[in-house]
């Protein structure tokens, strides 16, 4: 394809697609199936939530868009480019921290300031800004040993959105904290999204937080993880987390998906 034919696809193209994928993982005891003919689109600027039982294959998804897993069948494409290695533009944030344990909090940070290609007259000020909204300010200079579990999380959360690439992979970002820190970092989350727009999707256990973010909910099954529902929300942008709890239609949403989940869990090994 001409360079531009190839601009004009990748145009048109969702940001993300998943067509028919299925995945596995080969264990001594023979392949483990743990991804079941998944077709999904995501567009640009689109906020999709992934939820679903543990274990039910949510990291697996996302490590293969990024081109850490490879699919067994089906097509995964980002930008109309099948992913056969880590793409461009996609920023990763893993359910386990991935901090660089010689660097500091501050250095942690700036390797996305530098990925952004900030210029590092501009990289100070960010640099202050990203600390005092993570409310690190104080450990700009510990290192990731001397952190607790919440504050590598909000180490990790700085670092990307210092970095805000066009497509970000959130698996479970702010599971470890506490819920006031929570509460703030959805809240910043979506003033970036809605000022800058990039596809998110967004893996978590939270069903209110899933609602409260998401354009779309996609619920899986079990392990093998197949998609058994699917909810578009409805609910009006700005939104205000703290009056959309109260509302009805919030308590709709949540409910339909608890629902869809299966009202709890009967194997005992699922949702928190
Ligand atoms: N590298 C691997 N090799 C073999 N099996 C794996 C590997 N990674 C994950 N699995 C298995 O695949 C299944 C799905 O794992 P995955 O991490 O995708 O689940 P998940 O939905 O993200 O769960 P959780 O909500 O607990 O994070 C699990 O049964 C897990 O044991
Ligand atoms: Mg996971």
């Amino acid at each position: 394809m001409a360079a531009r034919d190839e601009m004009m696809a990748a145009a048109a193209a969702p940001r993300i697609l998943l067509d028919d994928v299925s995945i596995s993982y080969a264990t001594p005891r023979g392949r483990l199936p743990v991804v079941d003919r998944v077709s999904l689109a995501v567009d640009r600027a689109e906020f999709v939530v992934l939820v679903g039982p543990s274990g039910c294959g949510k990291s697996t998804i996302l490590r293969a868009i990024a081109g850490l897993n490879a699919a067994e069948s089906g097509i995964i494409s980002v930008d109309g480019k099948t992913v056969d290695g880590p793409p461009e533009h996609i920023g990763f944030m893993f359910q386990r921290d991935t901090l660089l344990p010689w660097l500091t909090v501050r250095g942690n940070i700036e390797v996305g300031l530098e990925l952004a290609g900030i210029a590092s007259i501009e990289r100070a000020a960010r640099l202050a800004d990203l600390l005092a909204l993570l409310r690190l300010s104080e450990f700009h200079d510990a290192y990731p040993a001397q952190l607790s579990g919440g504050m590598r999380h909000r180490v990790s959360l700085g670092r990307m959105l210092a970095y805000q690439p066009a497509v970000m992979l959130m698996d479970e970002p702010f599971g470890a904290l506490d819920f006031q820190t929570k509460a703030v970092m959805g809240r910043e989350l979506l003033r970036i999204w809605e000022t800058e727009r990039r596809s998110i999707l967004f893996v978590t256990h939270d069903i209110e937080e899933a609602v409260a973010l998401a354009d779309r909910v996609i619920v899986f099954s079990p392990r093998p993880a197949r998609i058994i529902a699917e909810h578009r929300i409805d609910l009006p942008r700005p939104r205000n987390l703290r009056t959309l709890r109260a509302s009805s239609e919030f308590t709709a949403y949540t409910s339909a998906i608890w629902q869809a989940l299966g009202d709890g869990d009967p194997a005992g090994d699922g949702l928190n």
